[in-house]
């Protein structure tokens, strides 16, 4: 049933309407909803606050994995994740690398995009000269938004003109590029091009060598762009073959080769190459998240740069070369740490303080590593023992509280499975003979 006005209805008011609209159970669906409210009036207020039509919070775990030596330094790790053995997983292989000299990670460059997506109907030389002459009129115009930013030695990097009428009949763009520095920056960025945008309009309209045709651009969009290949982070790791050995490794030459194989097979093969990546994701999604990032833009912006050389591939690469075994990612990540969430979640400022307040840079590096670290986890389950076995006994808990077993039955269970293969039906079946 649809309904106008929505929005303006109290809090109570669009759950009583969902409730008769929605719920089977009524009076069950609103006990849920409202059981997710914050006691804490002012807390509950900022939630709601962030979106439009609130109706309740939904939580996600968060999650810690320590131990992770990056560059030297060591690092605890928040992650905020449903999956029931990703945290497992980091923390896995940050212990096995801490062991082996840590992950390394470097910042290559910090550049972030935005486009004005503009139409222009005339000679593109005309276009070309107007902009050489007045470029500096669109720094001008916006110093009033870039001030504060270029204090903090960031700002608009350049602006250029872009003939895309190959593409598009008559399509155009000025692309520019920008350091926010700690910042995220997609406001900064798109009221820089909003403003850009006017000042190319204005310029065109008082162009007396225009026509009546090229005094009129019209403007389609002014938009920061996710795809950012030169906001790009590099994570290895690496080490002489032979020190892969470990308690389940007992032939780390093979281990090593394998390794490398499945790594390459993720190269070659684009069904291969989404999976591994989403496994990467595993890794920086939860600590993007974490640190209140819009993971929907890191998601996006890494998926097109795996696909830079016009097959989708995998963002991860291995290597054995005279006897080292080295692991590594680059992986481009727009990100900040202040402004946003950071500065108003309460959970995000947690998550921050646990990793020693980063600046951007320096979270780019952690979350790269995030996603090698998990990358190798699964990896390594793959070409070992198969990615079930640690799945599902992670995921037993999950199918234990499906079926509401007591701490008792948890126990027991636990302890069952410990040499048993976790299945679901399996599952089921050891608590239906506990229950008879
Ligand atoms: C599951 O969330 C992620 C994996 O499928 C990644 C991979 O296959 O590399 C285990």
């Amino acid at each position: 049933m649809s309904i106008n006005g929505f929005s303006k209805l109290s809090k109570e008011e669009k759950i009583e309407w969902l409730a008769t609209q929605h719920f089977s159970n009524p009076e069950d669906g609103i006990a849920t909803l409202k059981k997710y409210w914050n006691s804490d009036l002012q807390l509950q207020n900022l939630h709601d606050e962030f979106i439009e039509n609130t109706i309740s919070n939904y939580y996600l775990p968060i999650g810690i994995a320590p131990n992770f030596l990056i560059n030297g330094k060591t690092y605890t790790i928040p992650m905020a994740i449903e999956e029931s053995s990703v945290v497992a997983a980091a923390s896995k292989a940050a212990k096995f690398w801490a062991k082996r000299g840590g992950f390394t990670a470097q910042v290559i460059d910090t550049e972030k995009i935005g486009q004005v997506h503009f139409n222009f109907y005339g000679a593109f030389n005309k276009l070309e000269l107007l902009f050489d002459t007045y470029k500096s009129r669109f720094f001008e115009d916006t110093l009033h938004i870039t001030q504060n930013m270029q204090k903090r030695s960031g700002g608009i990097i350049d602006i250029q003109l872009l003939n895309q009428s190959h593409k598009l009949p008559n399509y155009y763009q000025l692309h520019a590029t920008f350091n926010t520095v700690d910042s995220m920056g997609a406001n900064f960025i798109n009221t820089c091009l909003e403003q850009f945008a006017k000042t190319l309009v204005a310029l065109a309209e008082q162009e007396t060598s225009f026509t009546e045709e090229e005094k009129n651009i019209q403007i389609i969009m002014s938009i920061l762009s996710n795809y950012v290949p030169n906001c790009l982070v590099r994570a290895k790791v690496s080490c002489p073959v032979e020190d892969l050995a470990d308690k389940k490794i007992s032939n780390p030459q093979e281990y090593a080769e394998k390794f490398v194989n499945a790594v390459k097979i993720a190269e070659v093969e684009t069904y291969r190459a989404v999976t591994h990546n989403k496994g990467i994701m595993n890794g920086v999604d939860a600590v993007v998240i974490a640190t209140g990032n819009d993971f929907r833009a890191i998601e996006a912006g890494a998926h097109a740069y795996a696909a830079k050389n016009g097959m989708y591939s995998s963002l991860s690469h291995a290597s054995v070369e005279n006897g080292i075994f080295t692991f590594w990612m680059d992986i481009p990540l727009a990100l900040g740490t202040v402004g946003g969430l950071t500065s108003l979640h309460p959970m995000v400022k947690i998550a921050l303080e646990i990793l020693g307040k980063p600046n951007a840079k320096e979270l780019m590096e952690i979350i790269a590593v995030a996603g090698l670290a998990q990358n190798f986890a699964a990896l390594n389950s793959l070409t070992t023992t198969g990615i079930q076995q640690g799945h599902m006994k992670m995921h037993l808990m999950n199918i234990l509280n499906q079926f509401e077993a007591t701490e008792t039955e948890k126990k027991k269970a636990i302890k069952h499975f410990e040499t048993e293969t976790v299945t679901h039906a399996g599952v089921v079946r050891f608590l239906e003979n506990l229950r008879k």
